[in-house]
């Protein structure tokens, strides 16, 4: 494994991404238990990421990557693999699992979306789950712009995310609902109620009418978007162009 700090000088203009990190991804308790709460479906998405060319020629950056569930599974099917977080301690779940297996092309990066500097050949693939909600929009901006030039042409991005995917007029109600979808309290390694009404309050999941045109604005066709029933999620399989 290499390990690289792969951070440039931040202008005093750039948003600290360790403040919008979300609470719980700091938690060294909360990283300890994620694998136990959240099944990414890692085996699905490398299935995924194979139908779409990832071969062991591939380079695949994974952003947000958290405790490595994806990277540890696309890992034997590419070339290199960067692991980028701003968290510590959840990419400490990922070391762990690097050396417990001695996977060797995974290279795990402390950075985030907007000061990770891609180094090497473009990126075949970039993977990224659940994680671009936790910076404002004009970020997110940012953060494609630069996915997109740490891509080569034709190259897929990846990206999950808890999405808006409802109009404004309705977004009280469907809030209201989704925020019913979890028990008041549950044990320490279940998602509860309170983990939806903080993702309201403190993080920045946007709407898919507007992450959608950023995304082609930044550079992309979109060739798949998914949004869930219940409007809340949506995944996609972009290209850059
Ligand atoms: C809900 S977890 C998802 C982890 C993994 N992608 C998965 O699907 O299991 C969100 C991850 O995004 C990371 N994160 C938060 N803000 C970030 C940023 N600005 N840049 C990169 N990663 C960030 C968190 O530290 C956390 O590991």
């Amino acid at each position: 494994m290499a390990e690289q700090a792969r951070r440039r000088p931040r202008p005093d203009w750039v948003i600290d991404e360790l403040s919008t990190a979300g609470r719980e991804n700091l938690d060294p308790v909360h990283a300890g238990r994620y694998d136990s709460k959240e099944d990414a479906e890692a085996a699905k998405e490398v299935d995924l990421l194979i139908s779409l060319g990832l071969d062991d020629g591939a380079d695949v950056v994974d952003l947000g990557a958290g405790t490595g569930q994806l990277a540890v599974a696309a890992a034997a099917t590419c070339n290199r693999l960067v692991a980028v977080d701003v968290s510590d301690v959840m990419l400490d779940q990922l070391r762990a699992k690097v050396a417990m297996r001695g996977i060797t092309n995974i290279e795990i990066v402390n950075a985030g979306f907007v000061t990770y500097e891609h180094g090497g050949r473009p990126a075949d693939f970039i993977y990224s789950r659940w994680a671009l909600h936790q910076i404002p929009d004009f970020w997110k901006s940012l953060a494609l712009t630069r996915m997109r030039r740490a891509l080569r042409v034709g190259g897929v991005l990846r990206l999950s995310d808890i999405v808006y995917c409802f109009e404004p007029d309705e977004a009280e109600e469907r809030l209201d609902a989704w925020c019913a979808t979890l028990p008041e309290a549950g044990s320490p390694g279940e998602w509860v109620r309170g983990d939806i009404v903080e993702h309201i309050h403190d993080e920045h999941s946007t709407y898919s009418w507007l992450l959608e045109p950023m995304m082609e604005r930044c550079g992309f066709r979109i060739e798949v978007a998914e949004h869930s029933e219940d409007g809340f999620f949506a995944a996609y399989v972009a290209r850059a162009v």
